[in-house]
């Protein structure tokens, strides 16, 4: 059994299967606000969520402080590992997407004015991965865990700020603005940057290590952007043009919904593909 010392109790023979998954707990946290059958489906699937973000963000964070210390290759593994996430939780649209909008609507108004907006962890991600928009830390309450969490991520470097540390330790260009920039603010692509990674795709075998950390990262970009156009095709299916719990347009054309298809986590990794 885990300590939270992070050692290992020697008196493993009281651990049964449930008690070391806390299953009591864990299987009694589901409290749907009615009583129709495909409340139970809504609820675990953004339960899920929560739990492959926590371990994304266990994996993110870990490569960070590889790609930091110089230890490129073992951050691959961590990375590779969140992209394989990314695509189960792709993958669950499909099982939500059983649920029709009959079903649906026969329990949105229990969920109030709560939305996936809102998700503490979500936004923890963007924020680890570059995309910082302090806007959403109105979400949180003020001296609560997660806002602390969430603070924490967005006045910390991101996975990105770590990318281009990295280039600049291989000797590669990249402005001392952009490097010592104040990483809370969203990132501005950077011509100079795009110059660098545009060096490492041009000359794969002199910079392979930052070329394989490139494609780790378009990797997960892609997947997040995936899973977003899954969402808005789900949220579609389901609700049509109605707005959302959280107050945005929902899946309309022009909203809020769909102007988050427009994000990138590592902007100079995709523009600098017209120009190989
Ligand atoms: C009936 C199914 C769903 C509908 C109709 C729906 C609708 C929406 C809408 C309209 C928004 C924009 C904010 C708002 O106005 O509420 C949103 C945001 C969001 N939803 Fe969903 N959603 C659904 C299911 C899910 C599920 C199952 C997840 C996670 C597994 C999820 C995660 C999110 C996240 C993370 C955001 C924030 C996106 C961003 O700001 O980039 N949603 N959803």
């Amino acid at each position: 059994m885990a300590l939270p010392h992070g050692g290992v109790s020697t008196d493993t023979k009281t651990v049964t299967y449930a008690s070391y998954l806390d299953l009591d707990r864990l299987l009694a946290a589901q409290h749907p606000s009615s009583d129709r059958h495909d409340e139970l489906l809504f609820i675990l699937i953004h339960q899920t969520k929560e739990l492959w973000l926590k371990e994304i963000i266990h994996e993110v964070r870990l490569a960070k402080r590889l790609v930091r210390s110089g230890e490129v290759e073992p951050a691959y593994k961590a990375l590779a590992r969140v992209s394989r996430i990314q695509s189960i939780m792709t993958l669950s649209w499909d099982v939500l997407a059983t649920m029709t909008p009959a079903d649906y609507m026969s329990f949105r108004e229990g969920l109030g004015t709560s939305s996936g907006f809102q998700s503490w962890q979500f936004r923890t991600l963007e924020y680890l991965l570059g995309l910082k928009d302090a806007s959403f830390l109105a979400f949180q309450d003020e001296g609560s865990a997660p806002m602390a969490e969430l603070k924490g991520a967005l006045e910390a470097p991101s996975l990105y700020d770590d990318a281009l540390s990295r280039m600049a330790a291989h000797g590669l260009a990249v402005p001392d603005e952009v490097l010592n920039r104040d990483v809370s603010q969203p990132y501005a692509p950077s011509p100079a940057v795009e110059d660098a990674w545009l060096a490492v795709y041009r000359d794969t075998a002199r910079y392979w290590e930052l070329y394989q950390l490139a494609e780790k990262l378009v990797d997960l970009d892609d997947a997040l952007l995936t899973w977003r156009h899954k969402h808005v095709l789900t949220v579609e299916r389901i609700i049509g043009g109605k707005p959302g719990t959280g107050g945005t347009a929902g899946a309309a054309g022009g909203g809020y919904l769909q102007r988050t298809l427009q994000r990138r986590c590592f902007p100079e990794l995709w523009s600098l593909r017209t120009r190989l």
